[in-house]
């Protein structure tokens, strides 16, 4: 597992519940730590719901390991990357990876908006390069998106595809396309919401409520959106931008003012809501 953000510590638990050894790199041990005990926080959640026992939660426990070496992954059959959303980054690991890992390993994105095939040509297995796409939070979220593109081979679609079925998330089958299925749809959605607020057509917990109580979503969109990340959503939006040139995937300036100010939702304390108070009250945006 290469990162171990939101993602990628959501990635690494369900890999190691589902009895994979599984090798964690990140940059600082202090990232480890805090994914260490989001791990251990959300597997004692479902022991308390006896959906695993102590022991199994205690074997996933041990089935993980954290590094700050990207070559403590070469002897991995399967290498997922959730790092940031920067293909430059993205890339550097690959080639580095590329270099070291066996002639059988799997490459795998999480990639949100990013192309697989950016990532595939910039290493010699375009053939085992595959899109694997979580949601958040990852141990409850049943979906994974498969992504093939132009490069991956049959067997490694279908390889990646076991793996999914594997930690008992269900697959669907998406091009590779930026957004893939869930965030082509998705993104344009969370975009408008906040338009909507931008533009005093609603407040932020009008907003929410409409969406819930109307569509009977789990969450409203501005929640979601502090969910998911304003910073992580601001660059999805970019890269979307980029690639489809259409104003629906433009981030609007109320997101960047945001972000820039260091809002980033629910993992920096505020967002469109004040997480330093409970329950959470909405942000004072000035509106
Ligand atoms: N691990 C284990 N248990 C967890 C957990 C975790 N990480 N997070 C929440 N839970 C548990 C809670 O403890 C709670 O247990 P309880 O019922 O015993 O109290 C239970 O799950 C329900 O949680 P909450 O009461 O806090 O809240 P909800 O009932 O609203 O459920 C939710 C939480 C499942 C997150 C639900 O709100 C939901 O489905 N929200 C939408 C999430 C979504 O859309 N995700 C996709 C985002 S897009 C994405 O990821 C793609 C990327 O590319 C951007």
């Amino acid at each position: 597992m290469l990162g171990c953000g939101l993602m990628g510590t959501g990635i690494a638990q369900v890999a190691a519940t589902a009895g994979y050894q599984t090798i964690v790199r990140d940059v600082a041990p202090e990232i480890w730590s805090r994914a260490r005990a989001n791990i251990d926080k959300s597997l004692a959640k479902f022991v308390e719901k006896n959906k695993l026992s102590a022991a199994e939660k205690a074997a996933a426990l041990d089935r993980l390991r954290f590094t700050t070496e990207t070559r403590d992954l070469a002897a991995c059959d399967l290498i997922i990357e959730a790092v940031s959303e920067d293909l430059e980054l993205k890339n550097a690991l690959w080639k580095e990876l590329d270099q070291l890992a066996g002639p059988r390993t799997i490459f795998a994105s999480n990639t949100s908006s990013l192309t697989i095939a950016a990532m595939a040509a910039a290493t010699r297995r375009p053939d085992r390069f595959v899109g694997l796409h979580f949601f958040n939070p990852v141990p409850l979220m049943q979906l994974v998106e498969v992504v093939r593109t132009v490069t991956t081979s049959a067997d490694t679609y279908t390889r990646a595809t076991a793996f999914a079925a594997s930690l008992g998330k269900a697959a669907v089958a998406a091009q590779d396309v930026s957004g893939f299925l869930v965030n082509l749809l998705l993104v344009p959605y969370l975009l408008d919401a906040i338009r909507v607020v931008e533009r005093r057509i609603g407040t932020v917990a009008d907003v929410d409520r409409a969406m819930q109580l109307g569509c009977g979503y789990p969450m409203g969109p501005l929640t979601l959106l502090d969910f998911v990340g304003l910073d992580t959503t601001y660059k999805i939006a970019e890269i979307m931008f980029l690639e489809y040139r259409e104003s629906r995937y433009a981030p609007p300036p109320l997101l960047k003012r945001m972000v820039l100010a260091g809002m980033n939702g629910r993992k920096s304390g505020k967002g469109f809501y004040d997480y330093s108070v409970d329950p959470p009250t909405v942000s004072d945006l000035g509106l």
